[in-house]
């Protein structure tokens, strides 16, 4: 089995570069990110805060998260509904980036993510897939942008959706996040040791992938050789 990390920064293009990179390896692709929304929809849906910690155990201790693939995309199942278009807002972002510093939350989606890479080729992107989840993974890499360029980009994203917001607040909610995901005591994004960092902040996105698949393509090869 081939499994293939990509870690990084919110707004590093991991996941447009993960689908693609997926494609072009016969790999499936997976958004653990998507999960970590999923238990923040539930959670806000059932109006419980992230810090309410005893109100998140309960929640995930009577709910189901699951993902399955429709005409080729990730989608995810909370207790068998496919709530993906729910999870793509920045109150979600939020909520999302507070609940996955819960360690049980991190331990309820960590079976389910390592079985998706015991049963196929993977391509998984997150923040702790190299350093945690698949610690042996085939590939590690490490995908990261300057924040001005991953706010710019986030910004752009919403813009087209048809959402009302300012750059600034863009880049506010970014560097809080990536503050708080990389200083949490759990799982805290970081680089694994054997990671290869790619930095697109120069790069536009078929470059980003052709800088990403030529990393992989060196491991695979050096695989081959040993
Ligand atoms: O990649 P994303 O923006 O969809 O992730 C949403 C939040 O989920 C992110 O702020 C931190 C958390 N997350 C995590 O802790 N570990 C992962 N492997 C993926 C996401």
């Amino acid at each position: 089995m081939i499994s293939i990390a990509i870690d990084g920064p919110a707004g590093a293009g991991k996941s447009t570069i993960a689908k693609r990179l997926a494609a072009r390896f016969g790999c499936i692709y997976v958004d653990t990110g998507a999960l970590y929304r999923t238990v923040a929809y539930g959670a806000v849906k059932s109006g419980i805060l992230p810090e309410d910690t005893d109100g998140v155990l309960r929640l995930i201790g009577k709910t189901e998260i699951d993902i399955a693939y429709r005409d080729g995309e990730q989608i995810v199942l909370l207790n068998g509904e496919n709530v993906s278009e729910f999870i793509r807002t920045p109150e979600i972002s939020e909520y999302a980036s507070r609940v996955s510093a819960v360690p049980q939350v991190r331990a309820f989606l960590l079976g389910l993510q390592r079985k998706l890479a015991a049963e196929h080729d993977v391509v998984m992107d997150g923040r702790d897939i190299a350093t945690v989840v698949l610690p042996s993974a085939t590939v590690k890499i490490f995908l990261t942008a300057s924040a001005e360029k991953r706010a710019r980009r986030r910004y752009d994203e919403l813009v087209a959706k048809g959402m009302d917001v300012k750059f600034e607040d863009v880049l506010g909610d970014l560097l809080e996040r990536d503050h708080r995901d990389s200083t949490r005591e759990i799982a805290p994004l970081k680089p694994a040791e054997d990671s290869i960092t790619v930095d697109t902040t120069d790069l536009v996105l078929e470059e980003a992938i052709d800088a990403a698949a030529e990393v992989i393509e060196n491991v695979l090869k050096s695989g081959d050789k040993n």
